[in-house]
């Protein structure tokens, strides 16, 4: 009889699903926040666009920082499947500690976006409705924090990049079962 090698411990379909749109949504946020901030304050250029990116900019990062939100409620209520059992104590501290620190900037930066845009204040959305406000005005203060705020989300983007080529190690080079946790529909060879 042949005997059937038991499935790796994968996250749950809603984990995975929270999981790849907020990656893919960070992935669209890093870029647009360069092109509209390099379109307004390096090309200096004001038009339709430029406001139709930084609204949608403030859109997508206010919507994903209620769905993180949703995110952490369900991983601190549903835990994670147990550590892949042939890491080594060091790779589980070190993917422990990159996780924790994705979801701890997931949070700051666009808290930090909403804060700046709140002092600024640039709450309109498209011109048709306003975010709440979360301070009340001021310029300079404005400036600072969206400048933590862009360096922060860089970090985030350098962060998920390291994340990123380790999940490809693990798949790649070491073999192991770490990105059919995320993904258990791929192949294992
Ligand atoms: C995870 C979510 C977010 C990411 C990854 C992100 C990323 C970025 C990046 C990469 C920049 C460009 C920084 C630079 O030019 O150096 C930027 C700028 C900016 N972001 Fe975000 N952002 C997020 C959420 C938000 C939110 C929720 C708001 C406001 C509601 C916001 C408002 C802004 C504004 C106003 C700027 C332009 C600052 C300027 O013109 O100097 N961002 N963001
Ligand atoms: C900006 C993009 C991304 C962000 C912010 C992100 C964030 C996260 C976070 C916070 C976790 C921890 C999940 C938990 O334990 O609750 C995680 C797990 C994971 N991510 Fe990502 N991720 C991103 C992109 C990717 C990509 C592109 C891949 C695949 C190539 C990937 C593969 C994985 C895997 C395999 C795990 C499970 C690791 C384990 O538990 O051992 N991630 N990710």
């Amino acid at each position: 009889m042949a005997i059937e090698t038991p499935p790796d411990p994968a996250y749950s379909a809603t984990a995975r699903r929270l999981h790849w749109v907020t990656a893919g949504a960070v992935l669209v946020m890093v870029p647009l926040g360069l092109a509209m901030s390099y379109r307004g304050n390096t090309l200096d250029i004001w038009d339709g666009l430029t406001d139709a990116l930084y609204s949608s900019h403030k859109l997508i990062g206010f919507t994903l920082l209620w769905l993180i939100v949703l995110r952490l409620g369900y991983r601190f209520r549903r835990g994670a499947p147990p550590d892949e059992p042939s890491l080594h104590w060091w790779h589980k501290a070190a993917s422990h500690l990159t996780h924790w620190s994705l979801y701890a900037l997931l949070i700051v930066v666009p808290l930090l976006g909403w804060i700046g845009v709140s002092l600024y204040p640039s709450l309109t959305l498209f011109g048709l409705v306003d975010l709440p406000a979360l301070a009340s005005p001021n310029e300079e203060l404005a400036k600072k924090v969206l400048s933590v705020h862009g360096t922060l989300a860089i970090t985030l983007a350098l962060l998920a990049c390291v994340h990123v080529t380790a999940a490809l190690y693990h798949h790649g080079i070491r073999r192991d079962g770490v990105l059919r946790r995320m993904l258990p529909g791929l192949r294992r060879d």
